[in-house]
């Protein structure tokens, strides 16, 4: 079993972001990199989940069929009205390391750049680990990126050997594509 730290820390999820900074940068390149990997294994009536939904424009670039759904999470109201103005289906305004309210629908894709970088603490870490993974569909993948691993904004935001094998003991598969983390949900 991993060593984690127990959470002494108060964490607290009743705050959210204000404004909408994220909202008018462009898309990481490590997104843009699993958008690619997307664009060639061409989806065909997939529901996809973008975790931290950003500028909102998931798949444009490159181009998604349009028989598949796109669904966000974010942190940022802004954030959220834009994705839906743009063409989301549902985004959910939440902190994802918030155990209590984490209930969202079953995916057969979900992209998440940024798997720890904002984690509050490892508990909450490994409760969301838990949460995002369950809400893959039998055979459904989650992407993330290892760019996306050295981007720390609290401290224990960093990605490491343990999270990976903390992932296969909840028995999923893992399996890297250059710097993309594909993540299969096998039982
Ligand atoms: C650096 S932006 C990345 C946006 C986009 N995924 C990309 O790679 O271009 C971080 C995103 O994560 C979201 N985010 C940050 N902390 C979050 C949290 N605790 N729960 C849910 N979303 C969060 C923000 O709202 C924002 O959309």
């Amino acid at each position: 079993m991993a060593n984690y730290q127990r959470c002494f820390l108060n964490c607290n999820f009743n705050e959210f972001q204000k404004g909408t900074g994220w909202l008018e940068k462009p898309t990481t390149k490590a997104q843009m990199e699993i958008e690619h990997y997307l664009y060639l294994l061409n989806p065909i009536n997939k529901k996809i989940l973008v975790v931290g939904v950003g500028n909102g424009r998931f798949g444009l670039t490159y181009g998604l069929d349009e028989s598949n759904t796109i669904d966000g999470i974010t942190i940022c109201e802004e954030e959220k009205e834009n994705a839906i103005e743009l063409y989301y289906d549902k985004v959910y305004l939440i902190n994802k390391y918030n155990p209590d309210t984490f209930n969202i629908d079953k995916y057969d894709i979900i992209v998440d750049v940024n798997l720890k970088s904002y984690a509050c603490c490892d508990k909450h870490f490994k409760e969301y680990i838990y949460n995002i993974l369950h809400s893959l569909k039998l055979q459904g993948h989650l992407y993330s990126h290892k760019d996306g691993f050295t981007y720390d904004t609290t401290g224990v935001g960093f990605y490491e050997q343990k999270d990976d094998d903390y992932i296969k003991e909840l028995g999923f598969n893992i399996n890297y594509m250059d710097n993309i983390l594909d993540i299969e949900r096998i039982k």
